[in-house]
């Protein structure tokens, strides 16, 4: 694997060696990684999660990490991301993870380049190391993939986690359903109601309501969203006792989940997120194996 840029690139038994790793990771496993490699973080996006759980990563693995800050860059003063890319190669950068609004930015930026790029969220596109994270923590909990029920929630056509996820979970052989409103529904079918899902539903995918991707007549009050689409208490207390809730986050309290469910029994959220960092350490190995 020399870049990690979507779900779509990826074969289930690629999927499956970088569960089995981060799974060594999390039992302590150390890398075999020379500790020589450099690597930048390109966030042109906001995100705590994926830059903080890359950084831990990569101090994990005990990668050389090169500050980098898009606000005081010279993309500022107009350099194209690809003469970005192009400097930090020069200057010795071996990889680079980037956050980027423009769907399939990497797609410009792989011929001429040697490093290698791990997509941290591309627009609306993917983020396959979200997905990878998720995918862990279902495998954590039911041990398979094979016929589980897994239902999205919210706004799914600008929801890179949502097109990574049915990507990765139906490869995998899972039963994945939608349900959002009709202006958020993409190239997925919705089910209609809640009603439908919960009795049968193993896991919950929240996600997130993306106002900064939306025309002010998409939107919802945030009342009005919660009532037909939120996980209220009501609808948690008719899950399967075994089902479990996710959440890529951040989430929206009140809005997406009513706060009080964001710690409940069955919500992973917080897990989600400390199984990050031993996805992204499998990913980064994985691919600085391949440069020697
Ligand atoms: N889940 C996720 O991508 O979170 P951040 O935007 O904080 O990185």
């Amino acid at each position: 694997m020399k870049h990690l840029l979507s779900m779509k690139n990826l074969q289930i038994n690629e999927i499956e060696t970088l569960l089995e790793r981060a799974l060594e990771f999390q039992q302590g496993a150390v890398s075999t990684l020379k500790n020589n490699f450099s690597i930048a973080n390109l966030f042109f996006e906001p995100s705590t999660r994926t830059k903080m759980s890359f950084e831990m990563a990569e101090r994990k693995l005990g990668l050389h990490v090169l500050p980098f800050d898009a606000s005081t860059s010279s993309t500022i003063k107009g350099e194209t991301l690809s003469d970005t890319v192009k400097t930090l190669e020069a200057i010795g950068v071996d990889a680079v993870v980037i956050r980027h609004k423009q769907d399939g930015y990497y797609n410009e930026l792989l011929s001429g380049i040697n490093l290698a790029i791990i997509n941290g969220g591309d627009g609306s596109g993917q983020h396959p190391t979200q997905s990878l994270l998720d995918l862990y923590t279902i495998k954590e909990e039911f041990g398979k993939f094979k016929n589980l029920h897994i239902t999205m929630v919210g706004d799914i056509s600008h929801s890179r986690v949502a097109k990574s996820n049915a990507e990765a979970l139906t490869k995998l052989g899972a039963h994945v359903t939608f349900l959002c409103p009709p202006q958020w529904q993409g190239d997925f079918a919705s089910t209609s109601s809640w009603d439908e899902i919960l009795p049968t539903t193993d896991v919950v995918m929240l996600l997130r309501v993306q106002h900064e991707r939306h025309d002010s007549e998409m939107s919802f009050s945030k009342e009005q969203y919660h009532e037909e689409f939120g996980l209220t208490r009501e609808r948690y207390e008719q899950l399967k006792q075994s089902a479990i809730i996710m959440h890529p986050a951040p989430f929206n309290r009140d809005v997406e989940i009513a706060s009080e469910l964001v710690e409940s029994e069955k919500s992973r959220i917080f897990r989600q997120m400390h199984n990050g960092v031993y996805i992204r350490m499998a990913v980064l190995e994985t691919v600085l194996k391949e440069r020697k």
